[in-house]
């Protein structure tokens, strides 16, 4: 009998499997977080020997693809990545996103900056018409949280520490809940200029290039140029 979690892994897969179609031989690949970027790795063994290397937003993710034998790079002996693959919390049609939901959001936004093509893989619960309903994550400075929560709650939402996670660069997350996000590049920006916040999981002022969107039987392509 078939059950809506495996419908879902379905749409994972499918979508996973069209990502997979846009690398090309020998590039450096940036990899991203979740479920969703899951399901994409365990699809790339068949591109092991042809890439040359990844550059990974995680601990979990890197070790999955060194399980495969592809090369983790550092980002600094790069000179930038051709493809960074990776999921969203939710994403609006303008491919702005709202990620962060596995805590690896600051590595994440830095080999987004770093990559020629963002290529964001979701099911379709994640597309939305305003960005707010999933929890905006906060990576902060641990000294700084209860500062950067009382100029966060400034901003119309509610702050809530996520306890007893620590990111992989040893910070703590604040998710703000309650927000309706209709200006997703200025919201990022304030949030970006308060001390004490490392980064937000707003990826407005640097979007996907193209959204591959997995659904009941196909995958829908939308492209930052349409
Ligand atoms: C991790 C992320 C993920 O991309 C986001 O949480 C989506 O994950 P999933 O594919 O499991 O739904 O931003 O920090």
């Amino acid at each position: 009998m078939s059950t809506s979690s495996d419908s879902q892994q379905l749409r994972k897969q499918r979508v996973a499997a069209a990502a997979v179609a846009e690398l090309t031989e020998g590039m450096i690949l940036g990899v991203g977080t979740g479920s969703t970027v899951n399901a994409f790795i365990d699809a790339l063994g068949p591109w092991a020997s042809r890439l040359a290397g990844a550059v990974s937003s995680s601990e979990a993710s890197t070790t999955k693809l060194r399980a495969l034998g592809i090369p983790i790079l550092d980002l600094n002996d790069t000179d930038g990545l051709g493809l960074y693959i990776d999921g969203a919390d939710e994403t609006n049609g303008d491919l702005q996103l709202i990620k962060g939901g596995g805590a690896a959001l600051t590595r994440e936004k830095i080999i987004a900056a770093a990559a020629a093509r963002f290529v964001c893989i979701v099911d379709e619960s994640k597309l939305v018409s305003t960005l707010g309903s999933f929890p905006l994550p906060v990576e902060v400075i641990p000294m700084a949280r209860n500062l950067v929560a009382r100029q966060l709650q400034l901003l119309g939402g509610q702050p809530r520490w996520r306890e007893g996670v620590i990111t992989d660069n040893g910070n703590h997350i604040l998710d703000i809940h309650g927000l309706h996000i209709t200006d997703p590049v200025a919201l990022e920006q304030r949030i970006n200029q308060i001390t004490g916040v490392v980064a937000v999981g707003l990826f407005a002022a640097r979007p996907a290039d193209l959204l591959l969107i997995g659904t009941a039987d196909s995958v829908r392509r939308i492209s930052r140029s349409d």
